[in-house]
């Protein structure tokens, strides 16, 4: 099979549930061209090399996907919309030095150390009431089935993000729609080019633009009336070095820290309570040994990586890599969940084994971008889990695998059923 169908394969929607076997595959070849300027990393090593090198871009703008994909419409056209979602100010995500180390900085003054150390500690009262007062209504409906997804894993982070960014959660109904169309749209894959792919953009776009003018009159807002919360300090900061971030920058912010701010907590929660019941012994070894829980998330985000890569890296030089030269302007992606189950670095990588040692994965990401809300989501993930391991009697998976969401880059299970003996009491602190 060529690497280009292989790629093809490990993007459609069919493989969702497993993607696996055709990143192994590719992984024979550890840096490979797959299209006309794109070339895909699988290798650990040469991941973790081209994460740390300059010579790599995240500036969107400057990806040949991009530009392509705006000439030609019947291309899938994912990327011209991750363009179009970051505005004309792209977001830290999507920017490079020193664009992105001083806005990465404006953003990081209001959300932990130095600046605002309790920012993430202080949301723990929260977490840990809202995870009970979710159980204590399946307890009080007797519920013997449940979908973690739904009743569980989501209404926690949103709730967080939504506290600590200064987004009314009132408004939740309407942006959780938007923002499900629109990561429903970023297809990079073969689904994009059929008509219901076709359809999943359009909607993908209008819903990425009503997210955007939902966060810019919130920030107009707060322009007017500064208020607690980061996205009002963001575009009030006087004090900081750098002042102040603009209107337009901060709503490409805003828009980001929103979705990445909740998504990907989501499905790790989900993913977590997943593999530990696909994994006979290791829900009860938990809950005996709670302190093995952050390794255990750890391990489930190198098995299941919820951000599978990000596709906004180009070569702004030819880069000899793993006895392939990528040519300067092709585009580059770095498949940290590949590279999460290369058994060059990783004894036995299928396996889950919660106290895996030297687990220096890549889920998080590596290099000038890694993820900025690795505390905060490490915090929910621990306390949501230590809740369901105390209370939830006797899980069993009732559908595995479970239906997946159609993202291939932010990926998780869209429900997951379980079956329970029932829902303890909450103890009385
Ligand atoms: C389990 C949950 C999460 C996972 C697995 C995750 C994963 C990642 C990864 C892999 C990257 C690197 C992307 C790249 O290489 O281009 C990243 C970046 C980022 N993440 Fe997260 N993330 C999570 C939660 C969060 C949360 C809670 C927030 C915000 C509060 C957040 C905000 C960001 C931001 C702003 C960036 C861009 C950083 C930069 O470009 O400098 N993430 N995340």
């Amino acid at each position: 099979m060529s690497a280009q169908t292989t790629w093809a394969d490990a993007m459609t929607y069919r493989h969702r549930a497993d993607p696996y076997p055709f990143f192994a595959q590719l992984r024979t070849t550890p840096v490979v061209q797959v299209a006309q300027d794109l070339y895909v990393v699988t290798g650990y090593r040469e991941v973790l090399a081209l994460a740390h090198d300059p010579r790599i871009s995240s500036d969107i703008r400057r990806s040949p996907l991009a530009a392509h994909v705006a000439e030609d419409t019947d291309s899938p056209v994912g990327l011209e919309d991750l363009r179009a979602h970051s505005g004309r100010e792209p977001s830290i995500i999507v920017s490079d030095p020193p664009d992105h180390d001083r806005a990465r900085r404006q953003v990081l003054r209001h959300f932990g150390p130095p600046h605002s150390p309790e920012v993430i500690p202080g949301m723990e009262p929260h977490i840990l009431a809202l995870a009970n007062k979710l159980l204590d209504a399946l307890e009080a409906r007797n519920a013997t089935t449940f979908d973690v997804v739904e009743d569980y894993a989501y209404p926690i982070p949103v709730s967080v993000i939504c506290a600590i960014l200064g987004v009314p959660l009132a408004d939740e109904p309407t942006f959780h729609t938007w923002i499900h169309d629109f990561l429903s749209g970023v297809d990079l894959g073969p689904d994009a080019t059929t008509e219901e792919g076709k359809a999943r953009t359009e909607k993908s776009r209008a819903a990425g633009t009503a997210l955007r003018s939902y966060l810019a009159e919130l920030i107009g807002q707060y322009l007017h009336q500064p208020a607690d919360g980061l996205l009002s300090k963001l575009v009030n900061d006087t004090d900081g070095p750098d002042g102040p971030m603009s209107p337009r920058q901060a709503v490409s912010n805003a828009q980001l820290l929103l979705v990445a701010g909740h998504d990907s907590t989501v499905n790790t929660i989900a993913n977590c309570v997943m593999t530990l019941l696909r994994n006979p012994g290791s829900f009860e070894l938990l809950q005996h040994h709670p302190e093995l829980i952050p390794r255990a998330i750890e391990e489930v985000q190198r098995l299941q990586s919820a951000v599978q890569f990000f596709p906004s890296r180009s070569a702004t030089d030819d880069i000899e890599i793993a006895d392939t030269v990528i040519p300067k302007g092709a585009a580059v992606h770095l498949i940290y969940s590949a590279a999460n189950r290369d058994p060059a670095r990783f004894a036995d990588p299928d396996h889950f084994d919660p106290q895996r040692p030297d687990n220096e994965h890549l889920g998080w990401g590596s290099g000038i971008h890694t993820c900025i809300g690795g505390p905060l989501a490490r915090l929910e993930v621990n306390l949501t889990l230590e809740t369901f391991l105390h209370r939830v009697r006797a899980p069993r998976l009732a559908e595995d695998p479970p239906p997946y969401r159609r993202s291939h880059i932010f990926r998780g299970p869209r429900h997951l059923m379980i079956d329970i003996d029932g829902i303890a009491t909450r103890e009385v602190q």
